[in-house]
């Protein structure tokens, strides 16, 4: 096993109501002024925000508000709410949202924190020395944001969509409310169960310093999100089912499944973020089109892995040789992405991509790793670009 240095700040708040309890979070974490940031409005036809907004208001916390933060969330609306936070003396920010209010809420504490141009963090350029403190209401099981240190923002120039990662950004609470996410539609909730479990397999086919309890972690969580997404597909408002997803999502990004392995693969996550930024994918079914065609180029260099992995989370037959049962796996995989509508290649999740795309976004994902990256195996651009043309 390798050391590692395991951090996870948030104050987690579970269960049916909570949402009730902000004004006394945001009070305990010293927030005075508040910017509220959300979506595309799916918190204002819930009532979600009228709610959180009466709490506030009869606990005399004043605050402003700006939504329109949307999936693969644009750099354009960060500016926006970093000047409105400059110019309302915001000192606290409240993400009532999934991953991209979040991350929106994130990227506009670097900026508020930190003079200068906030893309650079995301084009690596520099590092942000502080984040102003976040809050979040969770309404979809899916990102992990709510605890992990990861933002990720898309620059509407050249469609770039790029992460930032750094402990300033954890958020100090999370409030967690399954019922909240039962007005999700049946995508999103596949979208979310396979960007769970995504984040749990990106820390599992690694090469090495893997630990029993890590694995024996990575696989029940793996087991349990499979065995509820199928029970949330048949009855998306089964209370337990929506619980067990969203504390499994947390779980999946705040660092748990990667303790003591060497921090993760990521390739299935940066070929996926070439496709959210280009054809604007939602990112849990950009996940599952590219996952197979990953799989099957990288599994021969991490054999024991992919079996292990087919035995214990897709509980395939202990038959055949090693390979065969690492091909059972990843096919395992794939039927399970089908039976929730996810899909398994381009194709079918709707991007028409010509040859030249395909080079396109090879080259921005290479220049995004820095040139190469993987753990599982180590991939360059001539890789990816196999990779992007085996999952058309
Ligand atoms: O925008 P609104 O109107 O709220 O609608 C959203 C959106 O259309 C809707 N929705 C959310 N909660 C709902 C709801 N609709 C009805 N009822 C509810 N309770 O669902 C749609 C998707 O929302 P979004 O926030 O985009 O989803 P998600 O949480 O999957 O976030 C995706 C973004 O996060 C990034 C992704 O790349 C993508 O940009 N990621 C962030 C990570 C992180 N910060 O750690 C890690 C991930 O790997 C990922 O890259
Ligand atoms: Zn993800």
């Amino acid at each position: 096993m390798f050391d590692f240095k395991y951090y996870t700040p948030t104050k987690v708040v579970f269960g049916k109501n909570t949402e009730s309890q902000v004004a006394e979070l945001v009070k305990e974490f010293g927030g005075t002024k508040l910017l509220i940031h959300y979506g595309g409005g799916s918190v204002v036809r819930s009532g979600l925000l009228k709610r959180v907004t009466d709490t506030l208001d009869a606990a005399g916390i004043s605050y402003v508000t700006l939504g329109g933060a949307v999936p693969n969330p644009h750099l354009g609306l960060v500016y926006e709410g970093i000047e409105l936070c400059k110019k309302e003396n915001v000192d606290f920010l409240l993400a009532v949202g999934g991953g991209s209010a979040i991350d929106s809420a994130k990227a506009i504490g670097y900026g508020v924190a930190n003079e200068g141009e906030v893309w650079d963090f995301y084009d690596y350029k520099r590092k942000a020395t502080g984040c102003l403190p976040l809050g979040v209401i969770l309404t979809i099981a899916a990102t992990g944001s709510e605890m992990s240190d990861s933002s990720v923002i898309t620059k509407e120039e050249g469609l770039v969509k790029r992460g930032y990662s750094s402990d300033y950004s954890r958020p100090r609470f999370a409030i967690m409310n399954p019922e909240l996410t039962m007005t999700l539609p049946d995508y999103q909730t596949a979208c979310g169960c396979t960007d769970i479990m995504m984040h749990t397999m990106e820390r599992y086919f690694t090469q090495g310093g893997n630990m029993e309890i890590t694995d024996a972690l990575a696989e029940g969580l793996l087991r349990t999100v499979k065995k509820n997404a199928l029970i949330l597909r048949d009855n998306p408002k089964d209370y337990n089912a929506r619980a067990e997803v969203m504390w499994a999502g947390s779980l999946a990004h705040n660092g748990l499944t990667g303790c003591g392995n060497d921090g993760g693969d990521w390739m299935t996550h940066k070929l996926e973020h070439e496709l959210g930024g280009m054809y604007d994918v939602a990112h849990g079914a950009g996940l599952a089109a590219v996952w197979g065609s990953w799989a099957r180029y990288v599994y021969k260099d991490c054999l024991d892995r992919f079996k292990k992995f087919a035995l214990n989370v897709m509980e395939v037959e202990d038959k055949g040789t090693d390979e065969e049962i690492a091909i059972a796996g990843i096919e395992a995989m794939e039927d399970f992405y089908r039976s929730i509508n996810m899909p398994t290649n381009l194709r079918e999740l709707g991007v028409k991509a010509t040859d030249e795309d395909l080079v396109k976004m090879a080259k921005k994902c290479a220049i995004g790793v820095g040139g190469q990256m993987g753990s599982a195996k180590l991939l360059d651009e001539a890789a990816m670009l196999e990779i992007y043309r085996a999952s058309m």
